[in-house]
């Protein structure tokens, strides 16, 4: 029998945002696998440190920090490679995705590869959106507001299509193009509404109107809730 792979999501950064069910599966775990940067530690394998036993195999996948698709596919080849050799030999696989696996997490990537092989299980997780609307205490959305979610590496000009379009809206993927989101919304009169939540859970958690934000130092883990215009407004 082969070993089942999961997904876990394990929240936004606060260990206590992770679930029970996301607990349990880690600890029964032979091997767990989570993205790691070239050059740094995996945030989601940060998360849940204190679960993991020595006795677990641990499998890093260097996320490339490059827009480029090539190099990328080949990281999650042979880490989906690596991943069904132990669910060959029958060992479960832990593959934890900060957040939520399926909202814009890498996991998607070995899910693609190996799900239709192998018994699969996605537990959801915490995602930023729900952590930094708890942090900044603003609902998401409200009756029949339309949230969109915007990525922030997209064209300026498509930013700005989109968010023009936008009711409530938040924008993901900040990090170095905060400045030319920050440009969008000013363009548009919606810059005053926006709040922006770095590392919503963690001790080190910011939560500012935008425009005191200093632009040079915007991380990657932060993004912008868009508040919905105010009908009443000029
Ligand atoms: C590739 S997406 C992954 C989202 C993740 N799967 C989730 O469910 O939240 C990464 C983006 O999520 C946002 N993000 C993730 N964790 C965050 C946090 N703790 N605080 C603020 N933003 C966060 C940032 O915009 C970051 O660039």
């Amino acid at each position: 029998m082969t070993g089942r792979l999961y997904g876990l999501g394990v929240g936004p950064g606060d260990p206590e945002l992770v679930t029970l069910k996301a607990v349990r599966l880690l600890r029964a775990a032979a091997v767990v696998a989570y993205p790691a940067p070239d050059d740094g530690a995996s945030f989601a394998r940060s998360v849940v440190a204190s679960i993991l036993s020595p006795a677990q195999t641990e499998i890093a996948i260097p996320v490339p920090m490059t827009p480029a698709v090539a190099p990328a596919q080949a990281v999650y080849e042979r880490a989906a490679a690596e991943i069904a050799g132990h669910l060959d030999a029958g060992r479960d696989v832990a593959v934890l995705c900060q957040g939520d696996p399926f909202f814009y997490g890498s996991f998607i990537q070995i899910f693609a590869r190996l799900a239709a092989r192998y018994p699969t299980l996605v537990v959801p997780g915490v995602s930023s959106l729900a952590a930094c609307a708890a942090a900044a205490g603003l609902p998401l959305a409200v009756r029949d507001d339309v949230l969109t979610v915007i990525p922030a590496p997209l064209a300026e000009k498509e930013l700005e299509a989109r968010l023009a379009q936008a009711e409530a809206a938040a924008v993901i993927k900040l990090g170095r193009h905060f400045a030319k989101v920050h440009r969008v919304l000013t363009r548009l009169g919606r810059a005053a509404g926006t709040i922006y939540v770095e590392r919503a859970s963690l001790e080190s958690q910011r939560v500012l109107p935008l425009s005191e934000v200093d632009a040079s130092a915007v991380p990657y883990f932060s993004l912008l809730l868009v508040r919905r215009p105010d009908p009443a407004a000029p």
